[in-house]
């Protein structure tokens, strides 16, 4: 199998898998970073989603092969749980089942590093890719709100 070297969290690793390797299942099966999580595998319900160069992407659906730039997981998001939405998603108790959240986090997060203060619309547009079946929504918005503050 072919190796490839990725930057995840600001760690160089190296894997060897299949060139048509689901990122996410790099990251759970090989790299042991569960944090991300398999919900449809086919782009439709965010759980899987991570940071690639900055930008919010759905790991289920990247090959190994076409990932190049820098990756960051909810593991990376920050050392202790302490970034700002981690923060906020605690103050309004956001979760309920928690299984669509982490995804959740990297979607907001993606948003806030490009737009420190979305409008409703603009979160709205963001978090449409991504689906809670136990319906926080309205938890969620609300600590994006706090978290822009
Ligand atoms: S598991 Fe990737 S979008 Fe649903
Ligand atoms: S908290 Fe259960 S799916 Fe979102």
């Amino acid at each position: 199998m072919p190796e490839y070297t990725l930057n995840i969290n600001g760690q160089s690793k190296k894997v060897n898998v299949d060139a048509d390797t689901p990122l996410l299942w790099v990251l759970r099966d090989t790299l042991e970073l569960v944090g991300t999580k398999f919900g449809c595998g086919i782009a439709q319900c965010g759980a899987c989603t991570v940071h690639i160069d900055g930008q919010a992407m759905r790991s289920c659906s990247i090959p190994i092969s076409s990932v190049k730039d820098d990756v960051t997981t909810i593991e990376g998001l920050s050392p202790d749980a302490s970034h700002v939405l981690q923060e906020a998603w605690r103050e309004h108790d956001v979760p309920q089942c928690g299984y669509c959240q982490s995804g959740q986090i990297m979607s907001a997060a993606a948003l806030l590093a490009s737009n420190s203060n979305p409008s409703d619309e603009d979160i709205d547009d963001a978090m449409r890719g991504n689906i809670c079946r136990c319906g926080t929504y309205n938890r969620i918005k609300k600590a994006i709100k706090t978290a822009a503050k």
